[in-house]
């Protein structure tokens, strides 16, 4: 992956701007400066390599050069899809998932921010926000996927059990260009749709262990059968005493009970 390679690879796309970097500290803190600076909708910052890759809460997000996809999204909502983003997270989730499907995968959503595939992390989700006093100035959509098997962390590294697309299809898995393309074309699409009522069914069906009992981890512990998401994009659970609990964004863990 180049700057050249990936400016031809992607000169349909209608970027807003590109930013290149063999070696980044982390995309994400690229794309807020560049946001606050002004930049246009729908740039894209891209690294062939992250030192100081950011998972949610600060944890570590390992991308090794040459073996994964590390990038962040800079979106200027329009006025009209302000009452919508929460939904965010879902759409950059789908958005990794068409290329999975597309590649004859079956990745499944670990709400909010991790996409499986074969029940092992492929893919996660940063959303960061730049705002302009209480109003929401830009979004930046940091996506990390691992493609090739370089790219997954050592076990140690890690709480939950990591893949790429390579381990999971082998000598058929394309260029990192290519799946990029295919990111970023569902992204668009999905950003048109995130005020209509397709999004949630769409990112409600491929959600990993619905049906199933989960436990989330996090500020207030729960058990219970995950139902499917809320309008806003919250996640629905049934509790043991048969009462509804709406799970909200924030750091919560899901695991299989
Ligand atoms: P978990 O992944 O355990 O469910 P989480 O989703 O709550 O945790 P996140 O902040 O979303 O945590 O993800 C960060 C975690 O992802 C890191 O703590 C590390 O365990 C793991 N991780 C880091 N780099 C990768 C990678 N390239 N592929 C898969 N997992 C990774
Ligand atoms: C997670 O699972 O916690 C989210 C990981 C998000 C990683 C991506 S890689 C590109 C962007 N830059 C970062 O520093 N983080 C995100």
């Amino acid at each position: 992956m180049n700057e050249t390679s990936l400016k031809k690879k992607l000169s349909k796309l209608k970027l807003g701007g590109l930013r290149y970097f063999d070696s980044i500290g982390s995309t994400n803190d690229e794309a807020l400066a560049w946001a606050t600076a002004g930049a246009p909708d729908f740039s894209l910052v891209i690294a062939d390599e992250q030192t100081q890759g950011r998972g949610r809460f600060d944890r570590k997000w390992f991308t090794p050069k040459g073996s994964g996809l590390a990038l962040s999204l800079i979106l200027r909502p329009p006025h009209s899809h302000l009452p919508y983003l929460s939904r965010t997270v879902g759409l950059a989730a789908l958005s990794i998932a068409d290329p999975c499907f597309k590649l004859g995968l079956t990745p499944r959503i670990k709400w909010p921010n991790d996409i499986l595939l074969n029940s092992k992390k492929a893919a996660g989700i940063l959303i960061e926000t730049v705002w302009s006093g209480d109003k929401v100035d830009s979004l930046v959509i940091g996506m990390g996927v691992n493609v090739n098997k370089a790219s997954v962390p050592p076990a140690d590294m890690l709480q939950f059990p990591a893949t790429s697309i390579e381990d999971e299809l082998g000598e058929a898995t394309p260029a990192r260009e290519d799946i990029l393309f295919d990111i970023l074309g569902a992204f668009l699409h999905w950003c048109e749709k995130i005020d209509t009522d397709e999004l949630i069914p769409t990112w409600e069906g491929i959600l990993a262990f619905r049906g199933e009992q989960v436990q989330v981890a996090g500020q207030s512990p729960i058990t219970g059968e995950l139902l499917g998401l809320e309008p806003d994009g919250s996640l629905l659970l049934l509790d043991a005493n048969n009462n509804s609990v709406i799970i909200r964004y924030g750091d919560v863990s899901l695991r299989p009970a």
